[in-house]
This record gives structure tokens, C-alpha cells and sequence, in this order.
């Protein structure tokens, strides 16, 4: 059978790729116990191509329950090598506005608790991976050609602050991420960029602009029905998109 040319991780308002067709679903079992649903497996632009909604396709799994690591082994499992990451995130500087697809390059992990790597079990290896660069340039150079041809805008570059959640930041912390040098926040970019890494998979992250960050827009509340009308219309270019990557 051909090999899956991509898969691709659903965030928040994200639960499907429709344009999929021919779809087969693999419910998977991995050493690290589940992944967060069903794997959707089906074809687009003649190529094989895997889905896996992150918070589980009824959105239940809040981002720092997610077994990271068992939707990146599921997916190594099925024999996936690169992953296209679909992060809702809030805006924090000019560039990053709601309804903006953007494409970024560096990241701060601002998370904790979570099992951030393969090497937690008693005498496993202990690998040290190079995480400089912690997007696979070469997939994110394809993302943003793809685009390009598609006629999607995306922002190139920027640093995406990994928070815990599940509520939104304070004020002050977001203050403290623009110091920071971020671009935009979320809540579901570690471990699992990390942890992909460590899976020898190339991993890129489309993050789509929800909200203004807490503090960004004046003091206006950010509700649910914001971010997701939001995600909705900035979701409107991906189909092009990853039909374009595909075709690349
Ligand atoms: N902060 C963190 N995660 C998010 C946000 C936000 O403002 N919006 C969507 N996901």
C-alpha cells in the first residue's frame, strides 16, 4: 500500500479533514497507552493522508491531559514521517491578529507536568535531540511554498509560547511573553513538537489565530464563541492548502 504522506494533528475547532475521501479508521493501541481518538486514514490529491483530532473529536481532552506521546507513536506506528500541526493559538504581537494563519519557527515551553519525552521509563535510552530549530525547516519551507501556490496567506516566522491551560493567560502573563520575544500562545505545542522530534518525524506547526491574547486588545472578554467563529473562518484557505502540499 503506498506509504501516508502526511498526517495532520486537528486543534481546537479542528475535529476533521472533510476533503479526505475514502476513509478507513485505525483505532490504535501504542506502549504509552492511547491516542486521542481514531485515526481517519483517506486520500487527497492521490496521495495517503492521516487525521487525528488532538482533543479528541468531541473535544474532551483538555490540552495538558492529551497523551502527547501516544498520538505521535500511533502515528510513527502507521508509518507517518512528517506531521502537519494545526495549533489554535491568541495573538500577541502586531502580526498575529484573529482569523491569521502563520506558519512559526521557534517556540518557549512554558508547560509543566506533562510527559515531555520518550525516554521516561526506566532504562530506556536517554536520547539529548537537537531542538534548535524545533520546526523541520524543509516542512515548513513546503508549508509556506504550498501556500504561496494556493494562494493562502501565512505568516513565516514567529515564536509560539506553549502555555498549560486550560485557562486563558492573565494580563501580566501575557506581558511576560511578549518580553519574552512571542509571537503567539497556545496550549498544545509541547511536548508534542518534542516529542516528534524524538520520533525522527518532520514536524511542522499551521497555527491559527483564535483571539487577541489576554491584554492584547484592551480588556474585551474572549469567549468560545470567538475562538471558534474565528478558527472557522481562518480554517476557509486549508483545504487549498494542504491539497497544494500534497501535490508538491
Ligand atoms: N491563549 C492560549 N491558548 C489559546 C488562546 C490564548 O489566548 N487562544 C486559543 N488558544
Amino acid at each position: 500500500m503506498q506509504p501516508i504522506a502526511l498526517a495532520v494533528i486537528g486543534g481546537t475547532g479542528v475535529y476533521a479533514l472533510t476533503q479526505l475521501d475514502d476513509v478507513s479508521t485505525v483505532q490504535l493501541d501504542t506502549a504509552y497507552g492511547q491516542p486521542s481518538g481514531p485515526i481517519r486514514i483517506g486520500t487527497l490529491a492521490g496521495q495517503r493522508v492521516a487525521f487525528l483530532a488532538r482533543h479528541g473529536e468531541g473535544h474532551s481532552i483538555p490540552p495538558h491531559r492529551i497523551n502527547y506521546r501516544a498520538n505521535i507513536a500511533a502515528l510513527k506506528q502507521l508509518g507517518v514521517r512528517r506531521v502537519l500541526a494545526l495549533n489554535t493559538v491568541g495573538g500577541i504581537t502586531e502580526n498575529w491578529g484573529p482569523q491569521v494563519l502563520g506558519c512559526p519557527d521557534q517556540l518557549i515551553d512554558y508547560t509543566w507536568g506533562r510527559i515531555a519525552t520518550f525516554c521516561e521509563e526506566e532504562g530506556s535510552e536517554v536520547l539529548h535531540v537537537d531542538f534548535g530549530q524545533p520546526y523541520t525547516p524543509s516542512l515548513r519551507r513546503a508549508v509556506l511554498a504550498a501556500a504561496a501556490r494556493a494562494g493562502v496567506k501565512v505568516v513565516d516566522g514567529g515564536c509560539y509560547a506553549a502555555t498549560q491551560g486550560p485557562r486563558l493567560e492573565t494580563n501580566a502573563e501575557v506581558a511576560r511573553l511578549r518580553r519574552d520575544g512571542c509571537d503567539l500562545v497556545g496550549m498544545t505545542g509541547m511536548p508534542e513538537a518534542g516529542l516528534a522530534r524524538e520520533a525522527g518525524l518532520d514536524y511542522a506547526c499551521l497555527a491559527i489565530v483564535a483571539n487577541w491574547a489576554a491584554g492584547c486588545a484592551g480588556d474585551e472578554e474572549i469567549t468560545m464563541d470567538e475562538v471558534l467563529a474565528n478558527v472557522a473562518a481562518a480554517s476557509a484557505g486549508l483545504p487549498a492548502l494542504v491539497a497544494q502540499l500534497l501535490k508538491e
